[in-house]
């Protein structure tokens, strides 16, 4: 969450550097955005509510700050996404005092407290935003000033020494050309740029184009940079690593309106990019084999695929499965052991609550396999072993590639953990890996026309504002999928629950405006699927059911039906959550919502 980027150097295109970078970060905040920076000796200061793009066009017309004679080029940038205080210009980032200006990605849990100190101190401080962050520029100011021998890259020192909580921090003497960097609890990598000089920023997308050589910076790591040098203050000189472009970036190619639609459509390519790539699920099977209990961590849509895993993982192999929320994690105190094996699930790599679980299951000596789309993430380097899930750059906030990439991770993690403990015949084994490998081919053929089906049912239902969810066993996981992505891309208040537990409350829901999405493929519980439709239907509500060909029944008792195509019963829920998808795309597109960057959200969420 927040985007960051700096730059010192030769490039005497810091404006145009920082936009650049700041466009890259975006998905990771997106309600307000500001740079500082010294171009050709003349220093800009800019601030603006909302997208990048609003910065771009307020910097365009923006008039010259102050002019000093620095020869070098500097600047730093951020894109937020509020923590403390609304999106406003004044909130956002960078924050001054005198000189000094700052952007951070993070948390200052104890801001009241060092406010309160700063102001005991003097009282003329003054602050003009609501932000936690603004007390860190104030606090490294005083201690310039309460000493002016002290360096700034001191002063950053020292004022760290006194935060609670977590940052990514870039500070800049606009005067002087000093920069510091420092980080703990959130990314920061330092890129080499081609011509002199080096760039910071929260993720390596935002170096594409500058620096074909990064580091990443380790917590607690405050370092000083020049436009020829940087140095390691507080932490140990990283190792230089290649910046890998492919992947990295995407576009619409002219071809869809939107990423998440785009999205959509890569599924198949996804499922046979894991099925290709099946040798780095063998080289962990055996670590995994031994375990007598698996946990899988994961937050929001990550969460989700694990809760359909788990069906499947204990269906297959006999291996018992805990699925957990990793925001509640480190608080359950759940006893665990070295019997049990950690399966932590995130797409970005970064969401801190996902690596505080890993954390903790490393202090307690659980080994801990990541499922990890972005290679060489937080996540990824902090668990034992990765999995790479190879969705390739996932660009849209709501998520839909990467849990069908995991998913296919963990259903071939299924299949090869059951035919090793023989809960599974070589045959049955054989036979579900050759139709997941078919799945791309199923889906090509599909998708138009189940997109199609679900804008005329978008088309039909759009103005309703409550939706129910309904599935039975693993169809509960995929009901709770589609309700999320629903909620997330057009804000109507949709709920999922497993189909049976609707007659112990949720039914009281159920009126002529309500409408309830009931999976229900012709599945071993496609009888307990009808009974619900019936109960639904007895009182009012209207029933999209998403079935298979031969859920004849249910085609005809439900007011829309889209029909998914049959697959052996444990890969349904890879064609079951595509209507879900185009469902939420179609509903967030007619009610014109901004369906690639919805309201309040982030791509990544580095805060807890
Ligand atoms: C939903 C969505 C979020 C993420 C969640 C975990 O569409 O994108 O719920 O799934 O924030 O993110 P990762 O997987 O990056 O850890």
């Amino acid at each position: 969450m927040c985007g960051i980027v700096g730059y010192i150097g030769a490039n005497g295109a810091v404006k145009e550097v920082l936009l650049n970078g700041l466009s890259k970060l975006e998905y990771r905040g997106y309600d307000s955005a500001g740079l500082v920076c010294v171009e050709n000796n003349r220093v800009f200061y800019e601030r603006s509510l909302g997208r990048v793009s609003n910065l771009e066009s307020a910097v365009v017309k923006s008039k010259v700050l102050k002019l000093i004679d620095n020869k070098a080029s500097f600047g730093i940038a951020h894109t937020r996404w509020a923590t403390h205080g609304k999106p406003s210009k004044e909130n956002a980032h960078p924050h001054k005092a005198g000189d000094i200006y700052l952007v951070h990605n993070g948390i200052v849990e104890n801001y009241k407290e060092l406010k309160e100190a700063l102001l005991t101190v003097d009282g003329s401080i003054e602050f003009t935003s609501q932000t936690d962050s603004e007390v860190l520029v104030h606090l490294i100011s005083s201690k310039l000033d309460s000493n002016p021998r002290r360096s700034m890259v001191e002063a950053v020192q020292s004022s760290l020494n006194l935060v609670k909580g977590t940052y990514a921090i870039v500070v800049l003497n606009i005067v002087s050309g000093e920069m510091v960097c420092a980080c703990n609890g959130s990314p920061l990598v330092l890129g080499i740029a081609d011509d002199e000089g080096l760039l910071v920023a929260s993720d390596t997308v935002a170096l594409i184009g500058y620096a074909k050589h990064y580091l990443r910076l380790a917590d607690g790591d405050v370092v000083s940079l020049s436009p020829k040098e940087y140095v390691f203050v507080s932490g140990t000189d990283k190792e230089v690593l290649e910046l890998e472009e492919s992947g990295q970036t995407s576009s619409l190619g002219g071809v869809f309106g939107h990423y998440m639609l785009k999205e959509i459509y890569e599924q198949g390519e996804v499922v046979d990019r894991v099925v290709n790539n099946k040798g780095q699920i063998y080289d962990i099977l055996p670590k995994i084999l031994k375990a007598k209990r698996l946990i899988i961590v994961g937050c929001g849509t990550s969460y989700n695929v694990g809760l359909v895993a788990e069906y499947l993982i204990e269906r297959l192999s006999q291996i018992s499965v805990e699925v957990e929320v990793a925001s509640e994690f480190r608080y359950r105190d759940m006893p665990m052991s070295e019997g049990d094996v950690a399966i932590v699930l995130s797409q970005s790599g970064e969401t801190v609550d996902t690596l505080e679980a890993v954390k903790l299951c490393k202090e307690r000596g659980v080994l801990t396999v990541g499922i990890v789309n972005v290679e060489g993430s937080a996540i990824a380097n902090a668990c034992d072993a990765v999995i790479y899930n190879k969705a390739g750059r996932e660009v849209s906030v709501a998520s839909t590639k990467a849990f069908t990439s995991q998913l296919a991770v963990l259903s071939m993690l299924a299949i090869m953990l059951g035919e090793c403990r023989s809960s599974l015949t070589t045959i049955e084994a054989t036979n579900l890996m050759s139709e997941l490998s078919n799945l791309p081919a199923v889906l090509s053929q599909e998708l138009d026309r189940m997109s199609k089906q679900m804008e005329d049912l978008a088309k039909k239902y759009g103005s309703i504002e409550n939706i129910i969810c309904l599935g039975r066993g693993v169809q509960s996981a995929i009901a709770l999928e589609g309700a999320l992505k629903i909620k997330e891309v057009s804000y109507i208040n949709a709920q999922a629950y497993p189909s049976g537990e609707i007659k112990h409350g949720p039914l009281a829901l159920v009126d002529p405006n309500t409408l309830c999405i009931i999976l229900a493929p012709k599945d071993e519980l496609y009888t307990k699927s009808l009974s619900v439709i019936e109960e639904v239907k007895a009182r009012g509500g209207i029933v999209i059911a998403i079935t298979t060909p031969n859920g004849k029944e249910v085609i005809q008792s439900s007011d829309g039906v889209v029909i998914v195509p049959s697959v052996m019963d444990e890969l349904l829920p890879f064609m079951t959550i595509l209507p879900m998808q185009f469902f939420a795309y179609h509903l967030a597109l007619l009610r014109g919502c901004d369906v690639d960057k919805p309201r309040n959200l982030a791509k990544s969420v580095t805060v807890e």
